[in-house]
């Protein structure tokens, strides 16, 4: 039993769950891919998805993925790499993803963003990073392709913190850039790494290392280059925020990696140093107090619920983030929300681009489990008959909304079980106007892409086809008085009125102006930002 609980708390340990957040195009996936290769979880890279060669990244798994070349869903890929077990999850980069992407945050102990050395921060980072924030996770960052010429790295750390407003500490340091980018220096090893020229794009890059001083890099990097080194080392020294363990595990400061993942430039330096710094899972909030992922009684939640993923797999699935006790196939647990017992019979994990099934999992893990229709996003299974409830997932706002109906009266069915799934999803908002069937439904999403997913999903899944206008609404807002008659409300002409499926109204505006308007001309009012 000794042996058990040694072996167990072992697994945990090695166990690291982080995301990985960047702008579209940045080098998410291609940087992914490598992780994976290094990790030996496939043999060479180059399945990375490319919008010329039709060919897909590993995590993209949806028609509409490949079609675009954009990655939708949000994926989870667990691989070994030295002693730890990886899990990462892939979130869509898109600039219009969806809901999806914040929850997939929620399942993660740390965060890896991904930056273009070119562009520095964007738009879409931005967003990601303030729901890392929000929830305080760790960010490690990643300043891609410096095989191109991109911004002064020191431009690029001012750029994180102004932008971020995050204090930065470079880990190691580029050595060049563009076709000179010959490799990095360590600050935490005090040592230069310098790549071995070849064809590393698919293979594992080769380092000749040593010391700042060694002479022999004169040689290898030209006495310009070594010269810049030494002098910006000693700038970073001086002038640079220290590393603190606590400030970034609390999230204040990111380390700042240089590589390039196209030539695998930095990508294991990277990864060894990010596993090396990064907590295994720590204990989550619950309604019971902490609950400590060394813990022998199984629990879990729910973050994500997808349906048909796969053709040759028709079904739902939802994705469960273990937070403390061991997992087996099988076991029985206890459904909190829905106060009933099921059973996990077929568990998955998603390891390169198959699906196996699991038998056991541990405490930072997510498996994917069959889906009856029974689970919602945010519940809790625990084994014990305990009341535990994981901390809410937060709901997010959507920003846009479309006017959806069925172009076929007789599909109505069918139209409606596919927004009902999809619904559940968390992938859409549904909503009507007081009155009014369900022939017409008012659709919000986070992501305006989501409205493509929607579209594309009810044809393919449902054989529906839908007409869509879209509405200039880009706010929605809660009425929080009990019982209000809303037929008596003073609307504007910029303002919408609907219903949620609970009948409760949901005003909807196009700015932020025609809110104020609406509480001055309904005294007593009161809105909510979030239901
Ligand atoms: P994403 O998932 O963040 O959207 O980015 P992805 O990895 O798909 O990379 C976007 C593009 O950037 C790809 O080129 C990829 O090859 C390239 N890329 C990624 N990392 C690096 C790097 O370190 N250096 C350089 N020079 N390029 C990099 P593409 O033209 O869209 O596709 P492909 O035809 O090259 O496959």
């Amino acid at each position: 039993m000794v042996e058990d609980k040694l072996s167990f708390i072992k697994e945990v340990k090695r166990r690291r769950t982080f995301a990985i957040i960047s702008h579209p195009d940045a080098g998410k996936t291609t940087l992914t891919e490598k992780f994976l290769l290094y990790g030996g979880a496939i043999r060479s890279a180059g399945s990375v998805k490319s919008r010329r060669s039709a060919k897909y990244a590993v995590s993209d798994w949806m028609e509409i993925e490949k079609q675009r070349g954009i990655s939708v869903t949000s994926s989870v890929l667990q691989f070994e790499y030295d002693d730890f077990c990886i899990n990462i999850l892939d979130t869509p980069g898109h600039q219009d993803f969806s809901e999806d992407t914040y929850r997939t945050l929620m399942a993660a102990d740390s965060a890896v963003m991904v930056i273009d050395c070119s562009k520095g921060v964007e738009d879409q980072t931005k967003k990601l990073f303030q729901v890392c924030k929000m929830r305080g996770i760790p960010i490690f960052t990643f300043i891609n392709k410096m095989d191109r010429m991109g911004k002064d790295p020191f431009d690029l750390m001012e750029d994180i913190e102004n932008v971020l407003g995050i204090r930065s500490c470079p880990v190691n340091w580029p050595i060049g850039s563009g076709k000179n980018f010959k490799g990095v220096y360590n600050r935490h090893e005090n040592q230069i790494e310098v790549f071995n020229d070849g064809n590393h794009g698919q293979s594992i890059a080769e380092t000749i290392t040593g010391d700042l001083t060694d002479e022999k890099f004169t040689g290898l990097l030209g006495e310009t280059l070594h010269e810049q080194l030494k002098s910006d080392i000693e700038l970073l020294d001086i002038a640079g925020d220290n590393f603190s363990l606590e400030e970034v595990l609390n999230g204040n400061l990111t380390p700042v990696f240089f590589g390039s993942a196209l030539t695998n430039f930095g990508v294991e330096p990277f990864l060894k140093s990010f596993l090396d710094i990064t907590t295994p899972p720590k204990a989550r909030a619950s309604n019971l107090g902490d609950i400590n992922p060394e813990s022998t009684n199984f629990s879990g939640f729910i973050f994500k619920i997808q349906a048909n993923m796969n053709p040759a797999h028709r079904d739902r699935i939802a994705f469960l983030r273990i937070c403390s006790g061991k997992f087996d196939k099988g076991m029985m647990v206890n459904h909190v929300q829905k106060g009933k017992k099921v059973k996990l019979a077929q568990p998955q994990q998603f390891v390169a681009t198959d699906r196996v099934i699991v038998d056991s999992a541990y405490p930072g893990d997510i498996i994917g489990i069959h889906d009856p229709g029974i689970f919602n996003i945010g519940d809790t299974l625990c084994e014990d008959g305990s009341k535990l409830e994981y901390a809410d997932i937060p709901q997010f706002a959507p920003e846009h909304f479309a006017r959806i109906s069925t172009t076929n009266s007789l599909k109505r069915k069918q139209f409606l079980k596919g927004i009902t799934q999809l619904s559940e999803e968390g992938a859409i908002q549904v909503y009507k106007r007081p009155n009014i069937g369900m022939e017409e439904l008012i659709i919000g999403v986070v992501g305006v892409l989501q409205f493509e997913v929607l579209e594309y999903r009810l044809k393919n899944e449902y054989g529906v086809e839908v007409s869509k206008q879209l509405l200039p609404y880009r706010h929605i807002r809660w009425i929080a008085n009990e019982g209000i008659d809303y037929s008596d409300l003073s609307l504007t002409m910029d303002s919408m009125l609907v219903v949620n499926k609970n009948e409760q109204p949901v005003l909807l505006f196009q700015n932020e102006w025609s809110i104020r308007h609406i509480l001055e001309r309904n005294e007593g009012i009161e809105l909510k930002e979030h239901s």
